[in-house]
């Protein structure tokens, strides 16, 4: 590994264990372990006297994260899952009965649900697009699916089961001449795969602190397009929807101008802060350094699990190249496990957590993990 940033990244990580569902929730990197040590003392021993500076990180935390992103500070707003982000975003999307919601029939639910009783209350069509072969996200699936009622088109920027990578900006360029926005589900993506939404066109990126992002669970995030920033109205509101909580409540008041009067109270300020440390991180190591080491990893189990007998369940790393860190697999004829709970328990016994998802066991290396980490799983399925 030749990349100093990447050698320090890999040092930020507490190592007594083999993390290998990274997908699923990552370890939190020792930068937001420090910040959040140092707040939860700070809290502790200095109550209000942490008042202006508190919020001041968490607005340092919204630049840095908007620079993740590719999108003004202003269009970024906090929320405290991807859920939430995306509710905010379908529930008060003006749809009627005319319009149609396009994604995937592979979604999560965090995208799924919100979407789904959107188009419920509104009576707006929610229509699933059947995915492809191993749960493949197609562009042109979509785009046949496409019709002159489709208002928006929701997908995760990676799919959560296989892994499969959406063609943004293929998927922006047949949208835009037709004014249908395209939201992404970016929680399997930012922190690993680089991202500009404003140059890609899209409307609406959002995603959690908790998987690439390594930090602590519980921080949603949605960076907004201009004209969907128009378009969005505060599902909740309170007194920092309007202002701070030093100005006097009354009656007329103004909403703000900034994403920011989508939040309307206050935050979860040491999460918040925890998070902004790995985005700090993230960004000094470089996306496309922990990009190319994850895919390097992911790579080495894909070409160990196929020489071991193992079924690949993802659309890469077998008839193409691997892009991201999801592996999906099952038993093939000449594997020695020989179903997906008996591929669950020979990882539990070296000491390794997997997860049923798609039909197949997901494994997910980052850039953390080390080429032990992978031989460690391989030598439990030999
Ligand atoms: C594609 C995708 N979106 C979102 C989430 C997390 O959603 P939330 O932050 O609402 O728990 C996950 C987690 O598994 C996911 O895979």
């Amino acid at each position: 590994m030749s990349v100093p940033a990447l050698q320090a990244f890999k040092q930020a990580f507490h190592s007594a264990k083999t993390h290998l569902n990274n997908a699923g929730l990552a370890p939190i990197s020792r930068p937001a372990r420090d910040k959040l040590c140092l707040w939860a003392d700070y809290f502790y021993q200095d109550g209000y006297f942490s008042d202006a500076e508190y919020a001041a990180e968490c607005e340092q935390v919204r630049h840095n994260l908007a620079l993740l992103i590719g999108c003004s500070p202003s269009r970024v707003a906090f929320f405290s899952s991807t859920a939430v982000a995306i509710s905010q975003v379908a529930f008060s999307f003006p749809l009627g009965p005319r319009d149609e919601v396009l994604m995937f029939d592979q979604e999560y639910g965090s995208n799924l649900f919100p979407w789904r009783e959107a188009c419920l209350r509104s009576g707006a069509l929610l229509r699933l697009v059947p995915s492809g072969r191993d749960l493949s996200a197609p562009l042109d699936a979509l785009l046949g699916a496409i019709s002159a009622k489709t208002r928006v088109v929701a997908i995760s920027s990676v799919q959560y089961q296989s892994g499969a990578v959406a063609d943004l900006d293929g998927l922006v360029k047949a949208c835009r001449d037709r004014g249908i926005f395209v939201c992404v589900d970016a929680m399997q993506s930012i922190g690993l795969m680089p991202m500009d939404m404003d140059a890609l066109g899209l409307d609406a990126v959002a995603g959690g602190s908790h998987k690439w992002l390594t930090s602590p669970v519980g921080v949603g995030y949605l960076g907004v397009s201009e004209r969907l920033a128009n378009l969005l109205k505060p599902l909740s509101v309170g007194a920092q929807s309007y202002g701070s909580c030093d100005l006097p409540t009354q009656e007329v008041c103004e909403l703000k101008v900034d994403l920011s009067r989508l939040e309307p109270g206050s935050k979860a300020s040491a999460e918040i802060i925890a998070l902004g440390a790995s985005v700090e991180m993230i960004q000094n190591t470089g996306v496309v350094n922990i990009l190319s080491e994850v895919e390097r990893l992911a790579n080495r189990l894909c070409q160990g699990l196929l020489v071991a007998g193992y079924r690949l369940l993802c659309t890469h790393g077998q008839d193409a190249p691997v892009r991201g860190s999801i592996v999906n697999f099952g038993p093939g004829a000449t594997s020695k496990r020989r179903t997906n709970i008996d591929i669950i328990d020979a990882l539990n016994g070296v000491g390794i957590r997997a997860v049923l998802r798609g039909g197949g066991v997901r494994l997910s290396p980052h850039a953390f993990n080390s080429d032990e980490d992978i031989e460690t799983a391989l030598f439990a399925l030999r």
